[in-house]
C-alpha cells in the first residue's frame, strides 16, 4: 500500500462524518459529481413512495392541508435556513434557481428605485453560470436598465451611485473559486444597491452567514449539495427587513394574502412566502424534504472542514501521482478561496473525463478544457480521493 493510501485509511478511520455514508445509495464507484447531481438519500424512495400511495393515493385532495403539501415551501425553506445561515420565515423552495434569479434580481431593482429614482445599472458577475447572464439581461431589458458584466474583482470600482443591484456567485462553476461575500456584500451596501447571490455551489457545502453579513437576497439549488434530487425545486432568500417591500415580478396566486380568496386583485402575502408563484412541484419537494433529513446532527462547519481537507488532500494526490504539468489547477490553493471542488485544466478534459468515468471515477467535464471534481463531505471519504488521484495519473499517462 502507498503512503498516500495509508494516510487515507487513517484520515478515514479519523473522520466523524463517515458514518453518514450510509444514508446514501452509492456503489464503489468514486462519485465526485455531487456538485451536479447529489447522490440518492436512503430515506427518499419510500418518502416519494408513502407520497405517492398514500398521500395523493388515498388521501387526495385532503394532503393539500391535513398533509401540509400547501405549507411545504416555508416548511422546507425553514429546513435549509440554518444551512446558509438563515433565521427562520426568509426562505421559500419552489421554481427553478433561473426562474428565482429573475424574482430576486428584478426584486432588487425594484427596491432600489423605490428608494430613489436614479438607479439604472445591474453589474453581472462576467464569469458567472450562463443561465444568470442571460436571466439578467432581461431583467435590464425590462426594468429599463443597462447591464454591465464585470469580474468579481471588479466589483468594487464598478460599483457607483447608478448601480441598482449586483447579481454575483458565491462559488464560481467552473474554477471553484469561493468568492468575498461578506466584503462585496459591504461594498454593494455602501454604494446604496442591493446584491443576490447565487449559492448553487455553497448551499450544504460551507457556511454562507445570510443573516450575518446582511445579504439582500439569495437564491440557490437544492440538486447538489442538499441531494434533494433531478431538478429538484431551489429556494429564494428575502432577508426579513426588506419582505414587506419585495415586489416580485412573479405575483402568482400563491403568494396572495388570501389565496382562496380568489380576488381579481393582487395584495401580497406578508413574509418569505410572498416568493411563491404557483402550486408547488409536491413530488420533487417533498423528496428534497426528506433528502434534507441527513443533515440531522451534522454541523456546516463540520462540513466544511472535512471538504477543506477532502480537497487539501486531492491536490496533495494530484501532485504526488500526476506527471508534472499534465494539467493545471485552477482552483485557488488558500482555503478562504476555494470552494468544494477542484478544478484542473488540461487540453484533452473531455477525453480524459470519459475514460475517467469508465473507470469508475466520475466527475465531469466543463467546456472546453476543465476536469472537474466535486467533494460533498456527506458520503466522499479519503480513500475515494485517492483511487480518484492515482486512476487519473493512469489515464494521463
Ligand atoms: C451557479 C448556477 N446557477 C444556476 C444554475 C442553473 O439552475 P437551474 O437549471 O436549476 O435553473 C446552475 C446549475 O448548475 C448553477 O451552477
Amino acid at each position: 500500500m502507498s503512503e498516500l493510501a495509508l494516510t487515507a485509511e487513517k484520515l478515514d478511520a479519523a473522520d466523524e462524518l463517515a458514518a453518514k455514508r450510509q444514508e446514501f445509495t452509492l456503489d464503489d464507484v468514486v462519485y465526485l459529481d455531487g456538485n451536479s447531481l447529489g447522490a440518492l438519500p436512503v430515506a427518499v424512495p419510500g418518502r416519494v413512495e408513502d407520497v405517492v400511495r398514500r398521500q395523493w393515493g388515498e388521501l387526495r385532495i385532503r394532503s393539500w392541508t391535513e398533509g401540509g403539501w400547501w405549507t411545504a415551501p416555508e416548511r422546507i425553506g425553514d429546513r435549509i435556513a440554518p444551512l446558509v445561515g438563515a433565521a427562520a420565515g426568509q426562505i421559500v423552495v419552489g421554481d427553478s434557481t433561473s426562474v428565482n434569479v429573475f424574482k430576486a434580481l428584478v426584486g432588487a431593482v425594484r427596491l432600489a428605485r423605490s428608494a430613489g429614482p436614479g438607479r439604472d445599472e445591474i453589474l453581472v458577475d462576467a464569469t458567472t453560470f450562463p443561465t444568470d447572464g442571460y436571466i439578467a439581461d432581461s431583467a435590464a431589458r425590462m426594468t429599463g436598465c443597462t447591464l454591465r458584466p464585470v469580474a468579481p474583482s471588479e466589483v468594487r470600482d464598478a460599483l457607483g451611485d447608478r448601480t441598482a443591484a449586483v447579481l454575483l456567485n458565491h462559488v464560481d462553476y467552473r474554477t471553484g473559486r469561493l468568492h468575498d461575500l461578506p466584503s462585496l456584500t459591504a461594498a454593494v451596501h455602501a454604494a446604496g444597491a442591493y446584491v443576490v447571490w447565487d449559492l448553487c455551489h455553497s448551499a450544504g457545502a460551507l457556511p454562507v452567514g445570510l443573516d450575518e453579513h446582511g445579504v439582500d437576497l439569495a437564491v440557490g439549488c437544492t440538486y447538489k449539495y442538499l441531494n434533494g434530487g433531478p431538478g429538484s425545486p431551489a429556494f429564494l432568500y428575502v432577508r426579513t427587513g426588506l419582505q414587506d417591500r419585495f415586489d416580485s415580478p412573479l405575483p402568482g396566486w400563491n403568494s396572495h394574502a388570501e389565496p382562496f380568496g380568489m380576488r381579481a386583485d393582487y395584495r401580497p402575502a406578508a413574509g418569505a412566502l410572498r416568493g411563491r408563484v404557483g402550486t408547488p412541484d409536491i413530488l420533487s419537494m417533498l423528496a428534497l424534504e426528506a433528502a434534507l433529513e441527513v443533515w440531522d446532527g451534522v454541523t456546516v462547519d463540520a462540513v466544511r472542514a472535512k471538504s477543506l481537507a477532502l480537497t487539501d488532500f486531492f491536490l496533495e494526490c494530484v501532485g504526488e501521482y500526476v506527471p508534472e504539468g499534465r494539467v493545471e489547477c485552477v482552483t485557488p490553493r488558500p482555503h478562504g478561496e476555494r470552494g468544494s471542488q477542484v478544478a484542473l485544466r488540461c487540453p484533452d478534459a473531455g477525453e480524459v473525463m470519459k475514460r475517467l468515468i469508465e473507470r469508475d471515477v466520475v466527475g465531469d467535464f466543463r467546456h472546453p478544457d476543465v476536469l472537474r471534481f466535486g467533494f460533498t463531505p456527506l458520503y466522499v471519504g479519503f480513500a475515494d480521493v485517492e483511487r480518484a488521484a492515482r486512476v487519473l495519473a493512469d489515464v494521463l499517462a
